[in-house]
């Protein structure tokens, strides 16, 4: 089955390796005018999967999370744009920030947390995954829209 249509079914990941590989295949998957937005609670994986959605794109450095400098920006087959809005509280922080621009090809925005900027994607094409821990501790992925 292809990556999209098992996302929308939820796929049950058993390590980060396999989370990172789902990434890969996901990045391989998107179209080209498409942003995502991560949610889950804290540790349920949205980092581990850019890590491997910057893996799909090509990107060999390192990917951590961009909590004190709010997004980074990887060059590869797309430049990826991380985002993590765990700590911006409004709208305004954003507009400051003119990350708008990034919602158009070559960019492919990744947002975690993205509740805290619920205004940002606006009309552009989203694709939203849920990601939670199930009753075996494997962590769940799943495409809720998009
Ligand atoms: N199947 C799995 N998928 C993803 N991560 C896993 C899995 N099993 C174990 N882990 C571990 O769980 C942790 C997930 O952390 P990660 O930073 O990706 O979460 P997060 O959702 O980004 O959290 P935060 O909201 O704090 O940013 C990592 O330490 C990872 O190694
Ligand atoms: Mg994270």
């Amino acid at each position: 089955m292809d990556i999209l249509s098992e996302l929308r079914e939820g796929v049950l990941s058993a390590s980060a390796e396999e989370t990172e590989t789902i990434g890969a295949r996901l990045a391989a998957a998107l179209p080209d005018n498409a942003a995502l937005a991560l949610s889950g609670q804290l540790g349920t994986g949205k980092t581990t999967l850019v890590r491997g959605i910057a893996r799909g794109l090509g990107i060999s450095g390192s990917v951590t999370s961009p909590t004190y400098n709010i997004y980074t920006i990887y060059q590869g087959m797309r430049q990826l744009v991380h985002m993590d809005a765990y700590r911006l509280g409004d709208a305004h922080d954003l507009d400051s920030l003119a990350v708008g621009e990034f919602l158009r090809p070559p960019f492919l925005v990744v947002v975690e947390w993205p509740e805290n900027v619920p205004g940002f994607f606006e009309e552009y094409p989203t694709w939203r995954l849920r990601l939670s821990i199930a009753p075996d501790h494997r962590h769940r992925i799943r495409l809720t829209q998009g």
